[in-house]
């Protein structure tokens, strides 16, 4: 039996106006190693914007929305596609597997969303089932040196697209080009493949046939030159929200390499990745969680490896939207974030799962590290530096309330309103928002 529309069974949960209407270009980024509510939010602003477009990664990314009892996982589809007046926008930055999105799509209408409006940029790059298989296989050839990747083929797709063998979304409407690529390309993975790591080479054809019958007629009209339909909503006056996957710290140039994604998540991805330039972005909201978490390897200085890690996992649920992998736990990161104000020029802070330290004793902010017996309070660049790092804490006394149904500043009690206060003098931009828990009622307008 068909379900009713979404919109028509969340009509009451439209959430609060968040006050956006004069910024035309937004972009959500995430300011630590992933997972911080860029979901959450995007759904938030969306609300006032005309079109919400993602900019990089591909389905690596879980962005979770709850709306009322109802929860949705989005890897590959914007953020904003709950609401029918959004356009959502994949664009030319992201890794599409052509599979994933249709499956997303038949979720989606499957749950009574509609799909209609989804655009994908025929300059989007596709992940194909080699990219797949190459992940896994490089993971596993690195051994105990692997990166956690979450084997989705983005590191093998966007080093094809660096290579120049990469296939666009657009080859797909040419048979001909679509069939040369797919030879091209797999006359180099194969070998790969099958040389290296003696597997079984992929049939091009085989494969062309299978992405032509199964993906192009249902993807055919969503195919769009995404860069003048972001250009053309800016120049209608339109409100248009970049939403970024992963986070600054996942960067490929500015984050723990090799612990990284194969894309740009900092704002700065936003203008390649959707095609406009610096000059065009008014407002670069960063999303933190009220800690830190991350998935896979890679250099942590606030890892907790204690009782307060369980704690934080057990309560936010810190577990891989996509993955199912434990999230590693830590303190929140003030060295970390003012580095992420720098590279992104983030102009504010959205704080999130402050209810997760609701029953802690004492919270701790990172201010500075101590490195070698100095305290140091940028990021150092050298990261054999960063793995000696030895966090220095503040300490709060915890608030021991639970701040769930917290919906205006005057809820904090003082001591939560405190670590806020302290956190944005030491990150050095205002937090604007808070969250107060997974659904879009639980957040609140913050000015200290
Ligand atoms: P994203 O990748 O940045 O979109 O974040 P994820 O969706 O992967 O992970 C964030 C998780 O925290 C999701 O399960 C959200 O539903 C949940 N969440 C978001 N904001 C809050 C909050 O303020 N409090 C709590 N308790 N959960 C939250
Ligand atoms: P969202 O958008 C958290 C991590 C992986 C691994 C590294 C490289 O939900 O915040 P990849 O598959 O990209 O080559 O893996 O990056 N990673 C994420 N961690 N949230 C994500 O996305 C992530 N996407 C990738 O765990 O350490
Ligand atoms: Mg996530």
């Amino acid at each position: 039996m068909p379900q009713r529309g979404f919109t028509e069974r969340v009509q009451s949960r439209i959430p609060r106006p968040i006050g956006l209407t004069d910024v035309p270009a937004t972009i959500v980024v995430g300011t630590q190693w992933g997972d911080e509510g860029k979901g959450k939010f995007t759904d938030l602003l969306a609300k006032e914007m005309s079109m919400v477009v993602r900019y990089q990664g591909g389905h690596n990314a879980g962005h979770t929305l709850v709306v009322g009892d109802e929860k949705f996982a989005l890897q590959l589809v914007p953020s904003g596609v709950l609401y029918e007046h959004i356009t959502p926008v994949i664009g030319n930055g992201v890794v599409v597997d052509p599979f994933v999105l249709l499956r997303e799509m038949d979720m989606l209408r499957g749950r009574g969303v509609s799909v209609d409006k989804i655009k994908v940029s025929g300059n989007a790059h596709l992940i194909l089932p080699y990219h797949q298989e190459l992940d896994a296989l490089h993971e596993r050839h690195l051994g105990k040196a692997k990166l956690g990747t979450t084997k989705r083929g983005i590191g093998p797709a966007y080093a094809d697209k660096a290579m120049r063998l990469g296939i666009r979304v657009q080859d797909m409407l040419d048979e001909d080009i679509f069939r040369a690529k797919l030879h091209t390309v797999l006359g180099h993975s194969n070998k790969v493949l099958t040389r290296v790591f003696n597997r079984l080479p992929i049939d091009p054809d085989q494969l062309a046939d299978k992405v032509l019958a199964e993906c192009l007629p249902i993807l055919r009209p969503h195919i769009a030159d995404s860069v003048n339909l972001v250009h053309d909503a800016l120049d209608a006056g339109e409100n248009v929200l970049f939403e970024g996957a992963q986070a600054t710290f996942l960067d490929l140039d500015h984050g723990t390499y090799p612990f990284v994604t194969s894309s740009n998540p900092t704002a700065g991805g936003a203008c390649a990745g959707a095609g406009i330039g610096p000059k065009h972005i008014d407002r670069v909201v960063g999303i933190a969680k009220a800690y830190v978490t991350r998935v896979g390897a890679g250099p942590f200085p606030t890892e907790l490896f204690d009782d307060d890690g369980d704690k934080m996992v057990e309560i936010g649920r810190e577990f891989g939207t996509n993955t199912g992998r434990r999230r590693r736990p830590g303190w929140f990161d003030a060295v970390m974030l003012r580095h992420a104000v720098r590279l992104n020029s983030l102009t504010e802070l959205a704080i999130t799962k402050l209810d997760v330290l609701d029953t802690f004793d004492t919270v701790k902010l990172c201010v500075a590290y101590e490195i070698d017996g100095e305290r140091v309070e940028k990021l150092p660049y050298h990261q054999s530096e960063l793995h000696r790092a030895v966090p220095i804490y503040e300490e709060f006394p915890g608030w021991k309330q639970d701040l769930t149904t917290a919906t205006e500043p005057g809820h904090l009690p003082v001591q939560a309103a405190s670590y806020l206060r302290r956190l944005e003098e030491q990150v050095g931009v205002p937090v604007t928002l808070a969250s107060t828990g997974p659904g879009r009622d639980q957040f609140l307008h913050w000015s200290s």
